[in-house]
């Protein structure tokens, strides 16, 4: 059985330090980790966690709206390309539409953003570089 809940923030550190910070000496624990009005979301399959994701109320300069950053996105190596990701983003998209929020982004790994496009993200700006991660693109979504 697969479901999607709340998860605190500290539910989603084994999978992004394995997945998300492997070989890097970059902490998991994010700012905005414990804020009120971030939402971490996990997918569970057969009650073992398998993706992740955190969205924390951050606005780029770029964009205007009531925005939230998406981080911290990522399935466990063994349920990745299984639909998990997808679940959760779209979870998270009818979560905040339905707090007024009018825009998710988030700072895309290069290897990810075609998953990002393939659930409607367009890529905004510039290829920049995240010391250790690696080349990055910046992503929005406009909620409906
Ligand atoms: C990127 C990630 C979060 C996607 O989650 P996932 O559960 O594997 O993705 P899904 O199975 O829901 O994929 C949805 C669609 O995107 C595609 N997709 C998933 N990851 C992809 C990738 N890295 N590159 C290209 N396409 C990808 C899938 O094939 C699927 O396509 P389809 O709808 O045509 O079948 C996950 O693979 C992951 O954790 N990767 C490593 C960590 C990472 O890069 N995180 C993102 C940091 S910005």
């Amino acid at each position: 059985m697969i479901r999607i809940e709340e998860i605190s923030a500290e539910d989603t550190y084994p999978i992004r330090k394995n997945i998300l910070r492997k070989n890097m000496s970059l902490s998991h624990v994010m700012h905005g980790d414990l804020d009120p009005e971030t939402l971490h979301l996990g997918v569970f399959a057969e009650e073992e966690l398998v993706c992740i994701g955190s969205f924390m109320k951050a606005s780029f300069e770029g964009l205007s709206g009531s925005q939230y950053q998406l981080r911290g996105m990522a399935a466990r190596e063994e349920s990745q390309g299984k639909g998990f990701g997808k679940l959760l983003l779209e979870r998270a998209e009818l979560i905040l539409s339905g707090k007024g929020i009018d825009i998710i982004w988030c700072n895309a790994r290069i290897t990810a953003v075609e998953f990002y496009e393939k659930l409607g993200y367009q890529v905004m700006g510039k290829q920049f570089e995240v010391p250790q991660v690696g080349a990055h693109f910046k992503m929005f979504k406009v909620l409906k």
